[in-house]
């Protein structure tokens, strides 16, 4: 073997055995590839140092200097890729099936949010359909179409931020009873979801902005027995078989008015913190749409007659899940809220 046959054995057994090496996913083939190339009795490079013996004495010194570059580089490959192996087979043997998986949190719905998708299911089956209105909206819509007289204390209750120049953030959802009596003739049959805003202070009972649902059914030959008999309905799929009571009550838009109470589920109307003591929780406010309302928005009093409600889905959510402050709806603390979504 001359220098030139020496040189170009050396870098085929070099570009081989690295090419083995990295291949090699495993301890057994890359034991092979060691035996086949660094192995002491039929290796490759064992070949090579055999082969030194060979080559003319003048260019021993380059041929001897080849070799060794060889061979330590490809101890070190062999070395290196050895430790890589085995780390990568030592992580198999550490993982721990029975660990628990991480659990992520995925984002869930809010109590509030339940609370309504689950109105909406019960007024569906009866029929009803939903609709939506702006949050801005105008004096009119709001108080004027609602038969509020100017200056009526009932405004009290309903003080809320007034925007530059015409219009403030509504009271309440009734204005949309307004807007769909004008846009669809009877019958109508429609559940309002909605935000809602008030001069209020944020307590354990109250918030400045908070959700509202309100029902309007309007249709010929509508009466007070309609009004009953559809909450009392709903009240038994949401509560359950829960009694209900009416009491007299007031607003500008509806007469006679009603406000519904549920018995108390946490103490089944003896008397409780969460009922205040009353064995009753006041659900919604309710009536029957008064005369001025219809024709204030076009639609024949003398033919038509209908009835309405509103409620707050936030004093129910507390209610029935037993929260102590309303406030706690606000938060977004999801500690708080995956104790109640799944
Ligand atoms: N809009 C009334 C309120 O916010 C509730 C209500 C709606 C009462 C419809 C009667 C009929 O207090």
């Amino acid at each position: 073997m001359d220098l030139q046959e020496f040189i170009t054995e050396a870098d085929a057994i070099e570009h081989e055995a690295a090419a083995a090496f990295q291949g090699a996913a495993d301890a057994d083939t890359l034991e092979a590839a060691r035996i086949a190339f660094l192995g002491d009795r039929h290796g490759r490079v064992k070949a090579l140092q055999d082969a030194l013996r060979g080559i003319a004495k003048e260019d021993k010194p380059a041929a001897g200097k080849r070799f060794n570059d060889v061979r330590t580089r490809l101890t070190e490959l062999h070395a290196s890729r050895q430790s890589a192996v085995r780390s990568r087979a030592s992580d198999g043997a550490c993982e721990d099936r029975s660990l628990p998986p991480r659990r992520q949190w995925r984002g869930a719905k809010h109590p509030v949010t339940l609370v309504i998708e689950e109105i909406e299911v019960i007024f569906r089956e009866l029929g009803f359909t939903i609709a939506e209105g702006p949050e801005a909206e105008t004096e009119w819509y709001n108080f004027g179409a609602l038969n509020f007289p100017p200056n009526h204390p009932a405004l009290d209750a309903h003080d809320t931020l007034y925007l530059e120049g015409e219009g403030l953030l509504r009271t309440h959802t009734s204005p949309v009873q307004v807007r769909t009596l004008q846009r669809v003739p009877p019958p109508i049959r429609v559940l309002i979801p909605g935000t809602v805003y008030r001069r209020d202070f944020f307590d354990a009972s109250h918030a400045p902005a908070f959700a509202q649902i309100e029902g309007l059914c309007v249709d010929e030959g509508i009466s007070f027995v309609d009004l009953k008999s559809t909450l009392n309905r709903f009240a038994e799929r949401f509560f359950g078989a829960a009694r209900t009571r009416f009491r007299p009550s007031y607003f500008p838009f509806t007469e006679p008015s009603a406000e519904m109470d549920v018995q108390c589920g946490i103490c089944g109307g003896s008397g409780c913190a969460a009922c205040k003591g009353t064995g009753w929780i006041e659900i919604l406010g309710s009536g029957m749409v008064h005369p001025n309302v219809l024709a204030a928005a076009g639609v024949d009093p003398e033919r038509y007659t209908g009835w309405a409600f509103g409620m707050g889905p936030a004093r129910i959510a507390i209610s029935r899940y037993g929260i102590p402050d309303i406030r706690i709806l606000y938060d977004s603390d999801v500690r708080f809220l995956e104790q109640i979504s799944e």
